[in-house]
């Protein structure tokens, strides 16, 4: 059989899922592998009609599609992503049809399970069946036991697409919405108080999402700065080379570093607007999110209010909610609200954006960012144990501010509790105390709160007031 590998790292035959996929090739000798290193080639297949061509007629030859790719910001690289919108702008899709596709990633298992169901739903809307998804750590591979398991992916999925296996489609088409959104009468505007608001979009000129982001700006009372993201001077996507681990010294130079430095870094309010393409939103926007990377892994927006405007279906696409929902949460930031275009009055929106604004200045100066929910929570957990137990010699700026700010907060170095957990262990293996805690655990678990309500200062300040 002929397995087309679409490989998704801008580092090409050097990136480390490239290992995984030449491993695979030489456990399954019986069978031919073309790899086409995409994110590498991006410019060369936007821009040379040649180049294209014979990418998709090779394509057509393949029995097996294997998209092969490191995760990026909960995602693919932008420049697969790019890949992928132009099968659909160039109308190349057809090629693809009826044929078994699968998913190969590494990363560090950080939303992996968002890119790997983007190229299921990806595949499906092109008319593939889907034969499966595998997703390794990076260095999974120097192991027997995961060479086996990638070994076993490979037979599976050649065998899918040998016996033709029935499949289930599982993401369902997205819908096409048509808004027809008409902004009304400025109503009230809420001062900003000397507050900074950033609005960055990729708006089309007379779109729905255009609408929406002036409607936004004239929300505000006090200067609000709008930029497209074909302004910011963003000359290509993450090239992976990690460079800027050691300082936060990105190999680019561009206008990207100084639109981040200049405007994101001191908003206090951030409004991300874009439109849904295929399953997520622009190529442009991932590029945005991918060239953060080099601030690292460190929360980057840490105490700002973000409003996410989205034209398109998106109640159609929880896997991207769940992309633009934990994106701004592990930055560190709160989510005031996402608001599409979707089912809705024009007066609908107008009163979303009034009110997202209002929520937004007014969470801005109480200070509210509520305690994080299990993305951002894992999230800090998962890099906090690979920065401290890995990375750190590379990522030395991560590791400076990790230990600044007091995010090793390891359970083995709760002393205090440590003692106190071996003593009440060697208590409770005494079968009389062991009973009795039983018999009381719901009073035990809730006994130390009672300090909380006795006089407490906060409470007895809201009432006295
Ligand atoms: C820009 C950028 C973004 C990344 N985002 C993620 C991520 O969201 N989740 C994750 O688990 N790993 C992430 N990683 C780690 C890569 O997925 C991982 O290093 C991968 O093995 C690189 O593969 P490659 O060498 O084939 O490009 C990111 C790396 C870079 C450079």
């Amino acid at each position: 059989m002929k397995i087309g590998v679409l490989s998704g790292s801008p580092k090409g035959e050097k990136s480390v899922t490239m290992q995984y996929v030449r491993f695979l090739e030489m456990a399954e000798p019986k069978h031919e592998f073309f790899v086409y290193h995409i994110g590498q080639t991006i410019n060369r297949l936007e821009n040379d009609r040649d180049v294209w061509d014979a990418l998709i007629a090779d394509i057509r030859e393949a029995d097996l599609i294997l998209w092969a790719t490191p995760v990026y910001f909960l995602l693919v690289p932008a420049q697969l992503k790019r890949f992928i919108e132009l099968v659909s702008e160039r109308g190349a899709g057809e090629v693809f049809k009826d044929r078994y596709a699968a998913s190969i990633t590494t990363s560090v298992h950080f939303f992996d399970n968002l890119a790997h169901d983007y190229l299921q739903g990806i595949s499906e809307d092109l008319g593939m069946r889907w034969a499966g998804s595998f997703s390794a750590e990076m260095s999974d591979l120097m192991e027997e036991r995961n060479q086996k398991q990638l070994i076993a992916f490979g037979d599976d999925i050649l065998a899918a697409c040998s016996e033709k296996r029935p499949v289930e489609r599982r993401f369902l088409p997205v819908p096409q919405t048509k808004s027809q959104y008409q902004p009304g009468q400025k109503q009230d505007t809420v001062d900003t108080k000397g507050k900074r608001v950033i609005i960055l979009h990729d708006a089309d000129p007379g779109s729905t999402l255009s609408a929406m982001v002036t409607k936004t700006a004239d929300s505000f009372q006090g200067p609000v700065t709008v930029a497209h993201l074909n302004e910011i001077g963003m000359k290509g996507g993450c090239l992976g080379c990690i460079r800027c681990a050691f300082d936060n010294q990105c190999i680019y130079t561009d206008g990207y570093i100084r639109f981040w430095e200049e405007y994101i870094q001191p908003a206090d309010i951030i409004v991300y607007a874009g439109t849904i393409v295929d399953r997520y939103l622009s190529s442009q926007w991932k590029q945005f999110f991918d060239r953060s990377f080099f601030l690292g892994h460190i929360p980057k927006c840490t105490n700002k209010e973000f409003i996410v405007l989205v034209q398109g279906s998106l109640s159609a696409l929880p896997g991207l909610q769940e992309n633009l929902t934990s994106l701004v949460c592990v930055s560190g930031a709160h989510l005031t609200a996402i608001i599409t275009d979707e089912g809705k009055t024009s007066d609908d929106i107008d009163a979303l954006i009034n009110s997202a604004a209002k929520q937004a200045v007014n969470n801005i100066h109480t200070g509210y960012n509520p305690p994080p929910m299990f993305p951002a929570f894992a999230g800090r957990l998962l890099f906090r144990d690979l920065i401290w137990g890995e990375l750190w010699p590379i990522f030395q700026a991560d590791h400076r501010y990790f230990r600044s700010h007091g995010l090793y907060d390891f359970p083995q170095n709760h002393y205090k509790k440590r003692l106190e957990n071996r003593i009440l262990s060697l208590l409770l293996s005494i079968p009389k105390i062991r009973k009795q805690v039983r018999s009381s655990m719901q009073n035990q678990m809730v006994q130390g709160f009672s300090k909380v309500f006795v006089n407490n200062p906060i409470i007895r300040e809201r009432t006295d007031n």
